[in-house]
């Protein structure tokens, strides 16, 4: 076994070692290695990254973190990638579990079975398993078993009324129906679970699936949890059917019912992980380095048919940084195409921090008041939705202009926007496109812009902030400042995301050694070894640590890095809202002493 292949090993039982508590790796060393050197480590990342060849190396921009120049390389011969930018390295099992989320066993699976190399079964190896096969593997069957039977009833005799609202109502061709796979749940309380009984599925199982529902409470039984709606599948990156949603139509279509039902989470279905249509825009969006995000399902599918292909659907929920990750290595232009609504608008402006945390460009198209992405195209066609994407704000720009919408008459109202500004820039990571975002809010409000900088504490021109004197006395931590301690002590992996700038707005003095310690281990040998953490004076420190070390992971790789991102963002609002109140605050007594020529300066930041 070469080195870097042993070093990946333990690396990976020392992440496992939480959930599977002891022994976990029963695959002969010599068919790990085996496995790894037979698979072409270039060609895999080649699926995820675009690398270019240097030398006897290949670099590309780095999966793993955000940055505009390539500094993540693959060395063939040495079967091993690392990225200079964020330290991430190690060979091809590694690298998929961390691309794909995958735990080290998959990720052995999911590589022999490339090179099509025969792997034992583990005994120890705790696979949940259904009806004696593994879970996901049976879960990922029974969906495209669903998905197959509803396609079948739309396009059977029974389909028909269906069929003609999809083409006459919704504007689609038979070509493009079929194309999306969409499907027909007939009106019925038991077809699917006769139909998948007799393939010998379980109840069981298909409740797993969220395909059917157990009966309520007294009676015995299931029954489909799709009736008399027209089916959408959602696939995952891999084009597996994970998710179902049924749309009401024709007379199932009345306000008693809701529009939409859609698969709840299973083991194959995490929401806010997929983006409905990514796997069929993926070429498109590779081409042209751009996608488009709408809303809705019949978003998505009315532009596509329209031939605007690059294009995802966040399925109604709010954008996620796992899913920006996902389109990260295709595109670096985000246009956002959201409803012409205060939803819309809401879901636009949280997008901005993520956007910018995940380094992409984004843009916003607004619609015309009253339409969506789907009434707008076959008003107006897709010429004049181009047009209106040439057109496309810069999301800083949209920001800014959606912030200062009324005039604002009292300074309480203005330091309102302030706050808001200020809580905004707190999210987003330093950076030109955090310069031009402070810029144009600092010049929108009339204010110095280094008024709008929080991260060097509380502007010290305010005196002493009228929370000071409320000093931390007891044992207590900040929850979100521990909750992220603990989470990365539990997933060691995210825990390059804390970033010695943290210090300056960590919110307790109490859980800030940890902080410290942590960063301090990252920067000598840049993995987390939560063992080595030694808090032995400090008995409540030591029991956070030990605690957390011992209890189980709960997320793999991709989600544990996203839910670290996730919390520092939390952290840096909470630090951001903690300042404006004081400056609030602090505006507010020099009004109501009377004081605005203060009241004015304190706003303006021109104090000190
Ligand atoms: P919309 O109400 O904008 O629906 O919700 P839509 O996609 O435009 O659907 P049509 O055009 O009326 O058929 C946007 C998205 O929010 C989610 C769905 O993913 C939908 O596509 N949603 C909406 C639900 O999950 N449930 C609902 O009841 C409504
Ligand atoms: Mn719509």
């Amino acid at each position: 076994m070469t080195k870097a292949a042993w070093l990946e090993v333990n690396y990976c039982l020392f992440l496992h070692r939480g959930r599977q508590g002891g022994i976990l790796l029963r695959y002969p060393e010599e068919l790990i290695d085996r496995i790894a050197k037979q698979t072409d480590l270039v060609g895999l990342v080649k699926q995820y990254v675009d690398l270019k060849r240097v030398g006897v190396s290949w670099r590309g921009l780095c999966p793993f973190h955000a940055e505009k120049t390539p500094s993540f390389y693959v060395h063939p011969e040495k079967g091993s990638f690392y990225c200079f930018g964020c330290g991430e390295g190690g060979g091809p099992f590694k690298f998929l579990m961390m691309i794909n989320g995958l735990s080290f066993p998959d990720a052995v699976r999911e590589l022999a079975g490339r090179v099509s190399i025969d792997l034992p079964a583990l005994s120890h190896e705790k696979v949940p398993t259904l009806d004696g096969r593994p879970l996901k593997t049976v879960l990922y069957e029974v969906m495209d078993k669903a998905q197959e039977f509803y396609r079948h009833n739309l396009w059977a005799d029974g389909g028909k009324h269906a069929r003609q609202y999809l083409t006459d109502e919704r504007g689609l061709d038979p070509q493009v129906i079929k194309h999306f796979g969409l499907g027909l749940a007939l009106d019925s309380w038991d077809s699917l679970l006769r139909y998948l009984g007799g393939l010998k599925y379980s109840d069981r199982t298909m409740e797993a699936a969220g395909l059917v529902k157990p009966r309520s409470s007294g009676a015995k039984g299931f029954y489909d949890a799709f009736r008399d709606r027209l089916m959408i599948p959602v696939a995952d990156p891999e084009n597996r059917v994970v998710a179902l949603a049924g749309r009401t139509f024709g007379k199932s279509d009345n306000p008693d019912s809701p529009k939409y039902i859609n698969s709840p989470a299973t083991d194959i279905y995490i929401k806010g992980r997929i983006l409905y249509g990514l796997h069929q825009a993926r070429p498109h969006v590779r081409a042209g380095g751009l996608i488009f995000l709408v809303e809705g399902y019949f978003d998505l599918i009315s532009l596509v048919s329209a031939g605007v292909k690059p294009v995802a659907a966040v399925m109604g929920t709010a954008l996620t940084p796992y899913q920006l990750s996902s389109i990260r290595s295709m595109a670096k232009e985000v246009h956002l195409v959201f409803d012409s609504d205060r939803a819309g608008e809401e879901a636009t402006k949280r997008a901005l921090p993520l956007l910018y945390n995940a380094e992409l460009n984004g843009r916003v198209i607004r619609l015309p008041a009253g339409h969506d992405p789907d009434s707008f195209i076959r008003q107006f066609g897709p010429n004049a939705f181009f047009d209106l994407a040439d057109k496309a704000a810069d999301i800083a720009d949209y920001y800014v202009s959606r912030l200062v919408k009324s005039p604002q008459t009292t300074l309480t109202g203005e330091s309102y926007l302030v706050s808001q500004a200020a809580e905004i820039l707190a999210q987003v990571p330093d950076g030109a496109k955090s310069q031009y975002l402070r810029n144009k809010l600092a010049e929108k409000l009339g204010i110095s812009k280094d008024h709008l900088e929080i991260k060097g504490g509380p502007p010290k021109h305010l005196g002493p902030p009228p929370t000071a004197t409320r000093l931390p006395t007891g044992p207590d931590f900040d929850p979100m400042a521990a909750r992220l301690l603990k989470h990365v002590i539990t997933h060691p992996e995210s825990a390059p995301t804390l970033k010695p700038d943290l210090k300056e707005i960590w919110p307790d003095d109490r859980t800030k050694p940890v902080f410290e310690a942590i960063v301090l281990q990252l920067e000598q040998t840049s993995v987390l070894v939560p063992e080595r953490l030694r808090f032995d004076d400090d008995a409540q420190m030591a029991s956070l640590i030990s605690g957390a070390s011992a209890s189980g992971r709960l997320h793999d790789a991709q989600e544990s890095v996203m839910l670290a991102q996730n919390l520092i963002i939390k952290l840096k609002s909470q630090y951001s809202r903690k300042v404006q109140k004081e400056l609030t605050q602090a505006v507010r007594e020099a009004e109501n002493a009377g004081d605005q020529e203060l009241a004015r300066r304190l706003l303006a930041g021109k104090l000190g």
